[in-house]
């Protein structure tokens, strides 16, 4: 401690007033004791591909995406694959050498698929992190190689992480496979595992190389995770789209039995309206506290905790959504019959909006209240929560009434009874 004050003291250009520090041009120019204001920017960008038959040889997607940046060599590729979505489609081992066959000036598969276990127990500590950064180093993976993720949500944020921190950054490509990795996670920037307790504590910030998304990947995920992800698209277009949110309840007959034409259209809308959000929204690595996005998120986040996940992201975003529609609208800012839409939706879409956890009396400390506290924490002291204001339109609040969120709470518990 003496040490840093002897240096501050020494050293005449600190402390630096606030103020002062708008007089320094950037490094470069002139500095102002000393000191000079390091800038820089850094433009990003990645393609999000909507293909089928990804793997067909005739398919250039994956080939032409890895040209992207060095066109004239041949691109060292390292492949984890989730094995919920191998034991669904064991072809795709052979269907991905044969791909790499048909280009063999391109692709060089450094070493056979590497299969981990997929869903939340791919991302619970830092285990398979550090076994896909083993295999990297023994294949010899450098920041030119690519890393290709096969997978749910859970294993993209998985790898993605393990590619980022791995020589500060290897190229990652993510192939999703769930709905939700399709139309929200997988188009994002973020990435992470889930350490001492916390939902993605340990994680970083960085976009992916590429994003991938062949709807034929989802031909064999269960009905159950089917529509978890449609909870996102919905959320999305109670924040943004009120013309989405129409059709999505045009289309819920659809959807409901996930007919191809529109899931296809509502992964595609709903992506789109994340990545207009991410891009343009003037906060991709969220360093404010508004996170539209997280509309419902922080019931979700505290419900998929609560049932040690048994209850599935998308699942729980649905109650989260169910929750807060119903809260915006007990503290009057939401119509009661915009409020019943969303209600009615969810319930066409074969969402369970009620789960055992969220029995625990309606007191205080009732356990999901510890999702507010926990999400305030998370945006760093002051909470911002998105609600309702219209369909299509969110608003933002930095205070939530307890009280009346335990009486929002148990009106979803009445009418699930009902
Ligand atoms: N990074 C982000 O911005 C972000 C955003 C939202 C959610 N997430 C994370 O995403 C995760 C949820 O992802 P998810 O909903 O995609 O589910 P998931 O990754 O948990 O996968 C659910 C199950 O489906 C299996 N599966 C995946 N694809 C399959 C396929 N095609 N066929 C058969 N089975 C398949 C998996 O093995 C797993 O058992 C959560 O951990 C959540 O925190 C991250
Ligand atoms: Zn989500």
């Amino acid at each position: 401690v003496e040490k840093v004050i002897m240096l501050a003291q020494r050293g005449a250009a600190l402390p630096m007033s606030a103020a002062r520090y708008s007089e320094i041009s950037p490094a470069g120019g002139r500095s102002v004791n000393g000191a000079y204001l390091q800038q820089f920017s850094v433009a990003y960008e990645f393609p999000v591909i909507f293909t089928s038959g990804l793997f067909s040889p005739d398919n250039r997607v994956l080939v032409d995406v890895l040209d992207r940046i060095e066109s004239n060599k041949r691109h060292r590729l390292m492949v984890f694959i989730d094995q919920g979505v191998l034991g669904s489609n064991p072809d795709i081992v052979h269907a991905l050498r044969l791909y790499a066959d048909a280009h063999p000036n391109k692709i060089e598969l450094v070493c056979p698929l590497v299969p981990l276990p997929g869903g939340e127990g791919s991302k619970q500590g830092l285990d398979h992190v550090i076994e896909m950064q083993r295999t990297m180093v023994e294949y010899h993976m450098d920041r030119h190689s690519f890393v290709l993720a096969i997978g749910g949500g859970a294993l993209l944020d998985a790898v993605g992480l393990a590619a980022a921190t791995a020589h500060r950054g290897i190229r990652h490509i993510r192939i999703p496979t769930t709905v939700l990795s399709q139309n929200d996670s997988g188009v994002g920037v973020k990435n992470g595992v889930n350490l001492f307790g916390q939902k993605n504590f340990f994680g970083t910030f960085c976009p992916p190389f590429a994003v991938l998304n062949d709807i034929d990947l989802l031909e064999k995920l269960p009905h159950r995770d089917k529509r978890a992800g449609m909870a996102e698209a919905i959320k999305v277009a109670l924040i943004r789209d009120k013309d989405f949110f129409a059709w999505l309840e045009r289309s819920a007959p659809q959807l409901a039995v996930f007919e191809r034409g529109a899931m296809a259209y509502m992964i595609q809308r709903c992506a789109e309206l994340h990545m207009r959000q991410i891009g343009q929204g003037g906060d991709p690595f969220e360093a404010g506290a508004a996170r539209p996005l997280d509309f419902g998120h922080w019931a979700a986040h505290r419900l998929e905790l609560l049932s040690r996940f048994e209850v599935r992201h998308g699942e729980a975003v649905a109650v989260g959504i169910a929750l807060d529609t119903e809260y915006s609208m007990l503290s009057g800012l939401l119509e009661r019959d915009e409020a019943d839409r969303v209600w009615r939706l969810l319930e066409a879409l074969g969402f369970t909006l009620w789960h055992s956890e969220l029995e625990a009396g309606h007191s205080q400390d009732h356990p999901l209240l510890q999702g507010l506290r926990d999400f305030r924490e998370h945006l760093g002291g002051e909470l911002t929560v998105t609600l309702l204001r219209r369909l299509g339109v969110g608003i933002e609040v930095h205070e939530i009434n307890e009280s009346l969120m335990l009486q929002a709470l148990a009106n979803l518990r009445t009418r699930h009874q009902s």
